[in-house]
């Protein structure tokens, strides 16, 4: 079966399963609400609407991804959420309080690697917790599980520049938890690494987030990656930078990497890149070749 094959609308055929999963979800308590949320940011050229009138909520241990084209806003929008930048009109609200700075409630991975260089990875995790006011032995004994959790005890005394990049983003991630933010915001964490360090960074991530009480909002460009991770999938966009669709993700858990090809999963994937590329949708040509000659016939749709 190829991508041609499969109709983006099958996307919406739930089996009894994920229907129950997702309807339980949604009867969890809300954690993160965002409501009527604009950013505008004004430049010598004038204003850029970064963000303009966007409206969520989250569940509590939710996988969201957020998808877009290159300046929808999906950094600007995770910025605020972390506290980082500023709304200019709209509420946010985490566990019913508004935010308005940065707070240990939330943790943060980023796709550059953001480790202190002159700490080891056991130090770097120590930082926080030393911050938030955990004495310096329990702050050792927690950095240990985490790295533990993480897989990388045995690394615990290795500078940031002695590992890989998929290892550093394990660091990143248990320094990011090991506050115990009620929420973890992560922008394209896995963007900067190779295919196979990626596919495995998302099973490492798939199995944290299965065994910690954590929500996850995690940005990402690479749509197969945002499918195999989500539970909902908010695909940002069009002229104004707007919440264009909330996309239920009909893949039933534990994901594995063999319902890349399920029919459920294509059709998924179909349904997000019509979306992202509603050009390519409409102006596409069937190509076919006949008697040695290329003919192109009318849209791939239908
Ligand atoms: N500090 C800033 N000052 C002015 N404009 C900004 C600022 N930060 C972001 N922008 C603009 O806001 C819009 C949204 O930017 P943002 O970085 O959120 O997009 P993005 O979806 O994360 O893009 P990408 O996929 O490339 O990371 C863009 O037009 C960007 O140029
Ligand atoms: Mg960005």
């Amino acid at each position: 079966m190829t991508l041609d094959h499969i109709k983006s609308r099958q996307y919406k055929l739930q089996s009894e399963t994920v229907r129950k999963r997702l309807e339980d979800i949604k009867k969890r308590p809300i954690l993160l609400k965002v409501d009527s949320l604009k950013k505008k940011f004004q430049d010598r050229e004038g204003e850029i609407v970064a963000l303009g009138n966007i409206s969520f909520s989250v569940h509590q241990r939710e996988f969201i991804c957020v998808i877009g084209p290159s300046g929808c806003g999906k950094s600007t929008l995770i910025r605020i959420i972390a506290g980082l930048e500023k709304q200019t009109s709209g509420s946010i609200l985490l566990d019913s309080k508004p935010i308005d700075s940065p707070s240990s409630d939330r943790g943060m991975v980023f796709q550059n690697y953001t480790l202190f260089p002159w700490l080891t990875i056991k130090k770097n995790i120590m930082f926080g917790l030393i911050m938030s006011k955990t004495d310096r032995q329990e702050a050792n004994i927690k950095a240990m599980d985490w790295l533990e959790l993480v897989g990388l005890s045995e690394f615990s005394d290795l500078y940031p520049h002695q590992l890989s990049g998929g290892m550093k983003q394990r660091v990143a991630i248990a320094r990011a938890l090991a506050t115990r933010p009620r929420i973890l915001l992560m922008d394209e964490p896995f963007g900067a690494l190779d295919a196979q360090t990626r596919a495995q960074m998302q099973s490492y991530l798939l199995q944290i987030w299965g065994s910690i009480d954590i929500t996850i909002i995690f940005i990402t460009h690479d749509l197969e990656e945002a499918i195999y991770l989500a539970d909902r999938i908010f695909v940002l966009g069009s002229s104004s930078n707007q919440l264009r669709e909330i996309v239920e993700i009909p893949v039933s858990r534990p994901r594995k990497p063999d319902q890349f090809l399920s029919s459920e999963f294509l059709a998924t994937k179909k349904h997000l890149e019509d979306l992202i590329n509603p050009e390519k949708r409409s102006t596409a040509k069937k190509i076919s070749i006949k008697n040695g000659i290329v003919e192109k016939s009318s849209s791939l749709e239908g």
